[in-house]
């Protein structure tokens, strides 16, 4: 579904991402771990169309995606929830939840995409009306993914999800992530939680200093003694 080769991004002179290969099959749920700074978000945001690659080229459903703008991606079916998750605060949750479905236009299915919604997160249904400023971490964190599905990703890209949350929160971002993939949504996810990451993916990479200093099944990188050393306090 995706295919990354020799991708290479720099901000001036900093070269943030170095070259790196990677793939992620249909119906798959590959992580991609790394400590600050080894260039996570820097990938994918050029795989969004948010960046300019320096070199490289990006596949996606077999065409040639390098540097299309995020727009078109994100009609094409390939969305990223941002760090940070830049909800709109002033705005209800199904306000926030209407603004991931501007790319579509005027569309009679944005009702049932709600209704979709709403079944896999129910905590934003509870909360519709309420301003997404005065939700809790979690929920806007909820409410990012939720925007973003309303494009219907077929494949989508989570940046740090359970970044500043608390650990039965967490646990929650974690529970929706299996959901949304059980939905049919192919996933890359980026994340500082490595443990919990790869017991949830099916294969993981490892990224240092913007290059790829592994990549294996979830299961193998968990018994890897280099990662459980570096990333899993073991
Ligand atoms: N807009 C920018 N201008 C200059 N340098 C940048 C910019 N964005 C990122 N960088 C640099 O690129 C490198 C990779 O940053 P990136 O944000 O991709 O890392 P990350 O793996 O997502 O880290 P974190 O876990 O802290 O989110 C870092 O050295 C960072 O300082
Ligand atoms: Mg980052």
């Amino acid at each position: 579904m995706l295919e990354v080769k020799g991708l290479a991004v720099s901000y001036g002179g900093i070269k943030a991402v170095k070259g790196i290969d990677l793939e992620v099959r249909r119906g798959e749920l590959v992580t991609l771990i790394g400590a600050n700074g080894a260039g996570k978000t820097t990938t994918l945001k050029a795989l969004a169309g948010l960046i300019r690659p320096a070199a490289g080229r990006i596949y996606y459903n077999g065409a040639e995606i390098t540097a299309r703008p995020a727009f078109e991606l994100v009609r094409r079916g390939l969305a990223l929830v941002p760090e940070g998750r830049g909800v709109f605060g002033r705005l209800t949750v199904e306000e926030n939840l209407l603004m991931g479905a501007y790319s579509r236009g005027a569309d009679a299915e944005i009702a049932a995409d709600l209704d979709r919604i709403y079944a896999v997160l129910p905590r934003l249904a509870e909360r519709r009306r309420q301003r997404a400023g005065t939700l809790s971490g979690g929920e806007q964190q909820m409410l990012a993914i939720g925007r973003a599905l309303m494009s219907r990703p077929r494949l989508l890209l989570l940046d740090e999800p359970s970044m500043g949350l608390a650990p039965l929160m967490v646990q929650k971002i974690f529970e929706t992530i299996r959901a949304v993939a059980r939905e049919g949504v192919t996933l890359l996810l980026v994340e500082q939680n490595a443990k919990l990451a790869l017991e949830t993916c099916d294969r993981g990479y490892v990224l240092e200093s913007g290059a790829v200093a592994a990549a294996d099944t979830a299961a193998n990188l968990l018994a890897n003694s280099d990662v459980k050393r570096a990333y899993l306090g073991e």
